[in-house]
């Protein structure tokens, strides 16, 4: 089949929205408009049963027992804002102490330096250079006044994975609470609240195949029961924790991706790890000072994150953008052109940082798509390798770090 361009391998910035989850979505948008507060007539019936079967949907895929236990937000942002301010404004009297790792994504790490200012304390545990967290490490850094553990499930520049269900069994055996960001994991690896022992998780309809604007939050009721400070005042709705409308054609799309993302979740990891192994053997064997990222096995099956020595991320970008759309670092800090903290904490060099390239396959890539990327992704490295006044010292031999650059 002819190449359709551009070729796009950004899918852990976000993800097409699957046909299916549109077509799914359509009636809610016209003929069933109903409100699902509207308890006295049949347009608000109809609504409230398509999102309680959308509830049910996302339940089961993340094993929650009662769907009551989702929050629906309107992202991921906010079911991690919602979970860790939340959390922190409910127990303020039992503790202030916040643990968490140095790789969230912004919405984390933003919200615990608020919390910061606030009073709490936050401790942000490193990762080990393969991305992941020690979980002897987050114990050491429990005390008597922590009410709160966060760490992301997968990562969303390297997709690492960590061990969620060791730092549940943690948390649960110190009484603390466990918040986990899973945005980029749910819908992608199994996920377990119950067999994991997670207190809150957070995830986001638009990074499974499902629209954009519509998140929950998973807000555990037994053993322990979790409570949370609301954010938003209002009508009460979700259980008082999120008042507002429910947008129910979003969450009929959620529901739809959750239902989808279960039944293909073991077929698509496997074909998609296929696919990233090959385009990861395809480029190594080509380019030399080229590192991965993160962890070699434990990560999502679509991610592959490469530092290339001597370019520079932005240029690789460059040099492919009308072809092919990759990332360099977090979606989100894109914007700046600052070196990726996560690649940073790995304890990689400024300049390694700097030359991160995202590769995040999704459920429409194919083999032939991943077979050009890696062709051309070769072809604009070597271009700009040969355009590197740098790279041509290395290659003498001469010691980068040896160089003085200008007269003393
Ligand atoms: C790990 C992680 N957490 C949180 C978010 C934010 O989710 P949302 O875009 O739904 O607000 C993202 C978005 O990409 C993410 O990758």
């Amino acid at each position: 089949m002819a190449l359709k361009f551009p070729i796009f391998m950004d899918a852990q910035s976000t993800t097409p929205c699957d046909q299916r989850v549109v077509d799914a979505m359509l009636p809610y948008f016209t003929e069933k408009f109903g409100h699902p507060a509207s308890r006295n007539h049949p347009f608000g019936w109809e609504a409230e049963g398509a999102i309680d079967a959308a509830r049910q949907r996302i339940a089961r895929l993340i094993g929650a027992r009662d769907p009551k236990e989702l929050v629906f937000t309107s992202g991921g942002t906010e079911a991690i804002n919602l979970a860790l301010k939340g959390a922190a404004e409910m127990y303020r009297e039992k503790g202030n102490h916040i643990v968490t790792t140095a790789i969230e994504q912004r919405a984390g790490l933003d919200t615990c330096k608020r919390l910061e200012r606030q009073g709490f304390e936050v401790t942000y545990v490193p990762v080990g250079s393969n991305g992941l967290v020690d979980v002897e490490d987050v114990h050491k850094a429990i005390t008597d006044k922590t009410i709160l553990i966060s760490v992301m499930f997968a990562n969303n520049e390297i997709g690492t994975l960590q061990d969620i269900a060791a730092l549940g069994k943690l948390a649960r055996e110190k009484g603390v609470i466990f918040h986990t960001d899973a945005t980029q994991a749910v819908g992608k690896v199994p996920v377990n609240v119950e067999a994991m022992a997670i207190d809150l998780l957070s995830c986001t309809a638009h990074l499974m195949y499902g629209p954009k604007g519509v998140g929950a939050l998973y807000v555990r009721r037994k053993g322990p029961r979790v409570r949370l400070q609301p954010m938003i005042d209002g009508g009460g709705h979700e259980r008082g924790m999120r008042s507002g409308t429910l947008p129910v054609p979003l969450i009929v799309g959620f529901g739809r991706a959750a239902e989808i993302c279960e039944e293909v979740m073991p077929e698509e990891s496997v074909r998609l790890a296929k696919l990233r192994d090959r385009l990861q053997d395809l480029i190594l064997s080509s380019v030399d000072e080229a590192f991965l990222n993160g962890d070699p096995e434990r990560r999502l099956p679509q991610n592959l994150n490469i530092s290339f020595a001597y370019v520079e991320g932005e240029s690789v970008l460059m040099g492919l953008n009308k072809e092919t759309a990759l990332s360099s670092g977090s979606a989100c800090t894109s914007a700046t052109l600052e070196p990726s903290y996560v690649i940073a904490a790995l304890g990689a060099s400024t300049e390694l940082a700097h030359s991160s390239i995202r590769f995040s396959l999704h459920r429409f890539n194919t083999e032939e798509e991943v077979e050009f990327v890696a062709k051309r992704t070769i072809e604009v490295i070597k271009r700009l390798r040969d355009m590197s006044p740098l790279y041509e010292l290395a290659k003498e031999g001469v010691d980068l770090k040896s160089i003085r650059w200008k007269a003393e």
